[in-house]
């Protein structure tokens, strides 16, 4: 169903009506980056919001952090990052633009899955397969991801860092300082959100694929011997999620990810993907990442990093469970899935349905004219009373009563309130109209 939905309409509307702005507009853009206007952020803060009442909030078993950014060289040679976080790269021997190897493979018709460098190479020369101008290609070969900076003044190989690509190993580098601080019982978790940053080569389609993004990662340390049990809860967790956020069941897809497709340190994968128009593509994914970054952590920094049961006193380095959630892939699912076109009175409307607790405005206020005090004046009062209670309410008397409400349906408004005559000459009722069904109703103010 989703598929049928245009990309282009939803960008659209989500630059029209002020959620998303390509970045650095103003000065051509900058590729790969994009900036929220006030309506973007409420939602994403909205996603945000919701994850960590889930997640941590409602939960015994879980504890926030917010590390740096920026981190110790050590932590990312350490993940294998420096080393293995790389994407395929081949090259226009005319223009030097850069692409993916394998997006133009896949996008020429080729199964890619899997393939080594060699046989990307072999694949592009054996089918004669050009750059997007017409060009021949070079030999594919690997770059590396992470952004490149230098802390400090002096630029020396010691004052390497990278901007961090996952939150993950924020969370690793402080797993020794929560279970020394708050001594909790196996299994626990602990969740972060945060920027991330990937130098992708080829960003694409939209928000999905972004060289600046937010991650909402959890870490979930478990017994080595039961890390099957703690899987499956976390697949269910995953399910919960999908549905608070709007998305119908039939729109999302687990996929078991193949050995060979794998991320270095994962001994399972489920990649959850969602119909987005763009095609089925990753919404998020869940791992079992084994004792790798604890492991490694240990190795690197000499550390201890074995949790010791109370009880029996038997020690052992805790496996990990990883959901890892895209910030910019669950907002970009909200809206596809948000996104309706209908007709009222025979008008073609769009109405982007977000779930309530989701919508960036909960309520929108409106007299019925704006020259008349008196109604101003009632408008401004059920308005102020509407703003204490939910906050997320806007005032709108711009143009004529038709005009506001397909302004607001285009904003996922699910409430619209109107002050008119009878309200001041007769019942002191205002006026609700549903964004779904257009039904209207009326209702004393203070039972909003
Ligand atoms: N710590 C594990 C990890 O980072 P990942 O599959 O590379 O795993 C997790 O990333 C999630 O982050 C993805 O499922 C996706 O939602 C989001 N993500 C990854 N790269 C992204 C990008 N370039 N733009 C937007 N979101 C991205």
């Amino acid at each position: 169903m989703t598929a049928q939905k245009n990309m282009e309409d939803i960008v659209s509307v989500a630059k029209r009506r002020g959620f998303i702005y390509p970045g650095s507009d103003v000065y051509g853009g900058l590729s790969g980056t994009w900036d929220y206007g006030p309506l973007g952020v409420a939602l994403k803060r909205n996603i945000m919001q919701l994850w960590w009442a889930m997640f941590v909030d409602e939960r015994d078993d879980m504890f926030g952090v917010d590390a740096a950014i920026l981190m110790n060289q050590k932590v990312w040679q350490a993940s294998g990052h420096v080393d293995t976080f790389v994407d395929p790269l081949v090259e226009d021997l005319e223009t030097k633009q850069r692409f993916r190897a394998d997006h133009l493979l896949k996008d020429a018709g080729f199964e890619v899955d899997g393939l080594s460098l060699e046989q990307l190479t072999a694949l592009i020369r054996d089918n004669n397969v050009k750059s997007p101008a017409g060009n021949t290609l070079s030999e594919v070969r690997t770059f590396n991801m992470m952004f490149t900076t230098t802390v400090g003044p002096v630029a020396n190989d010691a004052a390497i860092s990278y901007l961090r690509p996952e939150t993950a190993q924020g969370i690793f580098t402080n797993y020794k300082n929560v279970v020394d601080t708050f001594y909790p019982d196996l299994p626990f978790g602990l969740a972060q959100q945060g920027k991330a940053f990937r130098n992708e080569i080829s960003p694409r389609d939209f928000i999905f694929r972004s060289r600046e993004f937010e991650q909402m990662e959890i870490e979930y340390f478990v017994d080595p011997a039961k890390w099957e049990g703690s899987f499956e809860h976390w697949r269910q967790q995953v399910w919960k999620w999908t549905r608070a956020l709007g998305l119908s069941d039939d729109t999302v897809h687990e996929l078991e990810v193949p050995e060979e497709d794998r991320a270095h340190y994962s001994k399972r994968t489920i990649d959850f993907e969602y119909d987005f128009p763009i095609g089925r593509e990753e919404l998020l994914g869940l791992a079992y990442r084994t004792d790798f970054d604890l492991g490694n952590i240990q190795r690197v920094s000499g550390k201890n990093m074995e949790y010791t049961v109370k009880g029996t006193n038997e020690k052992f380095v805790p496996h990990v469970i990883e959901p890892s959630f895209g910030v910019e892939r669950a907002l970009m699912a909200v809206l596809t899935a948000a996104y309706t076109e209908d007709e009222v009175n025979g008008e073609k409307r769009i109405v982007m349905k977000f779930p309530e607790h989701l919508a960036p405005v909960k309520f929108a206020v409106s007299p019925l004219v704006r020259n008349k005090p008196e109604l101003v004046a009632k408008a401004r009062e059920v308005y102020d009373l509407l703003k204490k209670k939910y906050g997320a309410v806007m005032w709108d008397d711009n143009g004529n009563i038709g005009k506001r409400y397909r302004r607001q349906d285009e904003i996922g408004t699910p409430h619209c309130v109107v002050v008119d005559f009878d309200t001041l000459e007769t019942d002191g009722l205002v006026s609700v109209r549903d964004r779904d069904t257009t039904e209207q109703r009326r209702v004393k103010p203070e039972e909003l």
